[in-house]
């Protein structure tokens, strides 16, 4: 197994806030960085939401409610598709960041939940783990420590030691690399001038994505709730 590194210290430091930096601009905005992208407009104010269908799918969700992470989720899974890795890493990539439209604190362990009822353990933990990966290099496979988090988090972070535990535990687990690639494609899934469409990854979807006849959300699974929450986020309680 690779060896945990801690993030790689930039040679430009200078370039990227510094962690108290960050922690000092929290005060000065109306809503929390965790928030779902659902739950604020990123300026003016939010849009009325198209409805879904009575028995909705996860194309509707992600036609209806994942705008915000769905190209950047595409872009991962095509990514993946290209470089001819498994379907199961394929539909990971696809999902892997969708849950940041319900919550974006912890989002890998709850995308993970939203999905568990629906898909392989193998996907679920891929989708669970490359959060926790994102923090740590591995350039036996391929990834490297990506200046957005320097920018996101300041340049002199440290992960919480939940975080640190965690690595240490899926470097050393016989699933490591599903969440490792799904970090990999993650890496180049931010070019705007591509755009992947989702019919490309309907076959993957129908052989491993279970969906439930009654809707995601009507299914009366453990994260139905999870579903009505992105189905229906305007209701005040
Ligand atoms: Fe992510
Ligand atoms: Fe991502």
């Amino acid at each position: 197994m690779a060896q945990t590194a801690a993030p790689a210290a930039p040679a430009t430091a200078a370039a990227f806030p510094s962690a108290a930096d960050i922690e000092a601009q929290v005060v000065t905005r109306k809503t929390r960085r965790g928030a779902g992208n659902l739950f604020f407009a990123q300026t003016g104010t939010v849009p009325h939401l198209a409805p879904l269908p009575e028995r909705p799918t996860l194309v509707d969700y992600f036609k209806l409610r994942f705008m915000a992470t769905s190209n950047h989720c595409l872009q991962s899974a095509n990514r993946a598709l290209s470089k001819g890795m498994s379907e199961e890493i394929v539909l990971a990539c696809l999902l892997h960041d969708t849950a940041q439209d319900l919550i974006k604190v912890d989002h890998g362990w709850w995308g993970a939940q939203l999905y568990e009822p629906y898909v392989s353990a193998k996907v679920s933990f891929a989708i669970r783990y490359h959060q926790v990966l994102r923090f740590y290099e591995d350039q036996e496979h391929g990834y490297e420590y990506p200046d957005l988090y320097r920018r996101l988090f300041g340049h002199d972070y440290r992960p919480e030691p939940y975080i640190e535990r965690t690595d240490q535990m899926v470097r050393n687990h016989k699933w490591y690399l599903a969440p490792r690639l799904v970090t990999v494609n993650d890496l180049y899934a931010f070019d705007p001038r591509v755009q992947p469409q989702l019919e490309h990854f309907t076959d993957i979807i129908g052989r491993h994505f279970k969906q439930p006849k009654d809707g995601l959300g009507f299914d009366g699974s453990p994260t139905a709730h999870m579903w009505r929450s992105l189905a229906m986020p305007d209701h005040p309680l």
